[in-house]
């Protein structure tokens, strides 16, 4: 029988990209007569918290206490995120880098369709960066767990940095890691990449077996405790010494899988933080993923809708 432990003292910790989820949506009624291009008239507009941000708003709605610390422009964008999260109750610690605007990726929608994305994101500089490290230092023996969401924008240029800093305090650190360097998350707990991340650092796989054997080299090459593999439609598979554990997802209905990866390892950390064992953590994630997959939007999940689930 799968208990959910009490998250209301848990404390997470969360580094990373952030961005704003900006959307658009208008009435398109006719073609520009300066290209051929539709002319889309706005009637509402709505803003989420995307990428780490994302991550702290599913930690609070899951009735945990997430501390979020990023790095965002000094701009209008950088604010309705702020404000947005402290909506939420998520505690931020923004470092503001006027040099670089706030991650922002709008898309512009008519006639129930994307008509197009426009992305606004520029590295943040390398002072402001050093700072939050020094921010990382004295928040981590506050938490009880820490989780790095590294979207590739920059906010996690110091990782390797926050991995050691988090073991010397003997916090566990999940990492949704990026990119093709795997080297930098060396010495993390646990790290979450999907299929197409793993295939990417681990090449293809033709059976189960031949998976497990390269889960089995990442772990022991990066001296990781466990590799949580999340295959989408297929579920997700946990590797650790003891081995594979595999669990099919518990989707009943897909309508959005966007931000699916950030409500897996926001549940994870938070249930690790709570006191769960690592496959306890991954089931009640796995579900919290099948259940937020049913949702329109970056949506969340609630503590009373996951009780509800198990019954
Ligand atoms: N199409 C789907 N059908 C059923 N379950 C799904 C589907 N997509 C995602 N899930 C559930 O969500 C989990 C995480 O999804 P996925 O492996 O796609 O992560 P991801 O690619 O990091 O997500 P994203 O980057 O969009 O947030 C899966 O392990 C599964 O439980
Ligand atoms: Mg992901």
């Amino acid at each position: 029988m799968l208990t959910v432990p009490d998250c209301s003292n848990a404390h997470v910790l969360v580094v990373g990209d952030v961005m704003l989820d900006r959307y658009w949506f208008g009435d398109v009624s006719r073609i520009s007569p300066e290209a051929p291009v539709p002319v889309v008239h706005v009637q509402r507009t709505e803003e989420r918290p995307g990428g780490a941000a994302n991550v702290a708003r599913n930690i609070v709605s899951l009735g945990g206490k997430a501390t979020l610390l990023s790095v965002v422009g000094d701009d209008e964008a950088g604010r309705s995120l702020a404000t947005l999260l402290a909506k939420e109750k998520v505690v931020t610690l923004f470092h503001k880098d006027a040099r670089f605007p706030t991650t922002v990726k709008l898309r512009v929608i008519g006639r129930q369709q994307q008509l197009l994305r426009i992305d606004f994101e520029t590295p943040p500089s390398r002072e402001v960066l050093e700072d939050k490290l020094g921010d990382f230092e004295s928040l981590v023996d506050g938490v009880d767990a820490v989780i790095l969401s590294d979207y590739g924008k920059g906010a996690l240029t110091h990782v390797a940095d926050m991995i050691a800093t988090a073991r010397r305090h003997n916090k566990r650190i999940l990492v949704d890691p990026k990119g093709d360097d795997y080297s930098r998350y060396r010495g993390a707990t646990l790290l979450t990449p999907n299929r197409g991340e793993f295939r990417e650092i681990a090449g293809r796989w033709n059976s189960e077996a031949e998976l497990a054997a390269k889960a089995e080299k990442l772990r022991t090459e990066l001296d990781i405790e466990a590799l949580l593999v999340t295959r989408s439609e297929e579920g997700m598979t946990l590797f650790t010494a003891a081995g594979a554990t595999h669990e099919p997802t518990r989707a009943r209905e897909v309508f959005d899988v966007s931000g699916a990866g950030d409500t897996v390892i926001a549940t994870l950390g938070l249930m690790l933080a709570a006191g769960a064992s690592m496959t306890d953590a991954m089931h009640i994630a796995n579900l919290a993923a099948g259940m937020v997959v049913a949702k329109l939007g970056t949506a969340t999940v609630s503590r009373e809708e996951l009780l509800a689930e198990i019954g």
